[in-house]
């Protein structure tokens, strides 16, 4: 049998499920990264490291809630704290305490956080991110690196993949990417080039490097970019979503010991719930912040709305994480099943003869069939044909992560990590054997 005739063979529900979904969803997926070729499976149920799906294969997952659930699916504490609160008040159509409590945990672990506000997602935390480094500065535009991924709004969808000079998205007004400045990772002198405008504001990135490190940043990198910033007078912003929380309690610039302006947060910021954040120094905050003062409130302030910032729910998971993970030990714990996994990977994907690469750092591992992207990032689009049947094959021996990364978990246990190894070789020897990489 081959790895998709296995696939459908033991997923004829999720298959149904698929069907029906794409009769009322465009594609029957709400986000891009779901896309699975024939079709993806359906969740039914988690717990800890593990999974279940409608048709009742149990998984252990790296997808862990897109990064979100560093404590792991269904916590207890976790769970414990969002269903009181929903008992107690799901929205207060106001303030209450424990948005408070939420922005002093932040404030207390980011090494640059002095002022927080709350967002429903990581998108929204990087387009205001942007929209404060602008109205600080009085500057127009941003410079951010090739491969690095913001969300979706308009601005970040400037060299994500390649070809860079084709924006992530249709629909991107020209005038929209006409203040983005795009220089290649790692490179501080593409970045000191665009300042020579003058008219530069920000620079955002992923400090661990592009797409949750999938091309790694450079030793001194972040030192030289922190220093030609402060030198330039521009607002430098770390996008921790992914590295916050996890890389160490204070996140990516805690672990590489150099402290940007702003940081947009999501994902672990909210406990797994839908929440995120901009924190930064209280210098730049403040521009958020209503000043009495009728010229400043209407002319020169940012202005920030949503119904759900700091909802009690995300309020309530988020405490309840924050207040769980300030201890490094669960990080270190998380990192060194990080490096058990990866050298795992390595050697059975030598052993199956699948040509690729398997790399990674911190609590996060990438399977690359690519090679590991130069300093400038990937070059060509993926070899996507070849991630979908990996998934499969994957999900056919018992493992879900995302195309060609996975996050691991405070939870996730060694015989979960043996598991694993032994689930991609079996993925690894299916592909060889029906000539996946022939010719490839
Ligand atoms: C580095 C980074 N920034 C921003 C985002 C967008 O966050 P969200 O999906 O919550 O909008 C993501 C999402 O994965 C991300 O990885």
């Amino acid at each position: 049998m081959t790895i998709l005739e296995e696939y459908r063979a033991k997923h004829p529900r999720s298959a149904a499920l698929a069907e029906r979904a794409r009769q009322a969803i465009p594609g029957g997926i709400t986000h891009d990264i779901r896309y699975l070729l024939p079709f993806g499976t359906y969740v039914e149920r988690s717990q800890g490291s593990h999974k279940w799906d409608a048709d009742g294969h149990e998984y252990i997952d790296y997808w862990m809630g897109h990064g979100s659930l560093f404590l792991g699916h269904c916590h207890p504490v976790v769970v414990k704290a969002v269903q009181e609160q929903a008992a107690r008040v799901t929205h207060v159509g106001g303030s209450h305490e424990l948005e408070i409590r939420w922005a002093e945990l932040v404030n207390r672990l980011v090494p640059c956080a002095e002022l927080t506000r709350f967002t429903m997602s990581g998108t929204e935390a990087t387009h205001l991110a942007l929209r404060v480094a602008r109205a600080y500065t009085g500057r127009s535009k941003v410079v951010k690196l090739t491969g690095h991924f913001h969300g979706w709004h308009d601005a970040v969808t400037a060299g994500v993949y390649p070809p860079y000079d084709v924006p992530m998205s249709a629909g991107v007004p020209e005038g929209a990417l006409a203040h983005v400045v795009v220089c290649p990772p790692n490179d501080i002198k593409a970045v000191e080039l665009a300042f020579e405008t003058g008219d530069v504001a920000a620079v955002i990135l992923e400090p661990a490097g592009g797409a949750s490190g999938t091309t790694p940043t450079i030793s001194g990198y972040l030192q030289e970019l922190r220093a030609v910033t402060s030198k330039h007078g521009v607002v430098l912003i770390f996008d921790e979503v992914i590295t916050g929380f996890r890389y160490a309690p204070g996140g990516a610039q805690q672990y590489f010991s150099v402290t940007p302006d702003l940081t947009t947060l999501a994902k672990i910021v909210a406990g797994g719930l839908p929440g995120g954040a901009l924190t930064g120094s209280r210098a730049v905050m403040s521009m958020l912040a209503h000043r009495g003062d009728p010229d400043w409130d209407r002319r020169r302030r940012v202005a920030h709305a949503g119904t759900f910032n700091a909802n009690p729910l995300s309020a309530a998971a988020g405490v309840a994480t924050l207040e769980m993970i300030g201890d490094a030990s669960l990080q270190a714990r998380a990192n060194k099943l990080g490096d058990t996994l990866r050298q795992g990977l390595s050697e059975v994907l030598r052993r199956a003869g699948a040509p690729g690469e398997v790399y990674g750092e911190a609590s996060i591992y990438h399977v690359s069939f690519d090679g590991k992207p130069g300093l400038a990032g990937p070059d060509k689009p993926k070899k996507g044909a070849l991630y979908h049947l990996l998934r499969c094959a994957l999900l056919n021996n018992g493992v879900d992560c995302s195309p060609n990364h996975g996050w691991i978990s405070t939870v996730h246990t060694d015989e979960d990590v043996a598991r694993t190894v032994a689930g991609y070789e079996r993925a690894f020897r299916a592909m060889v054997t029906e000539g996946a990489f022939d010719g490839k």
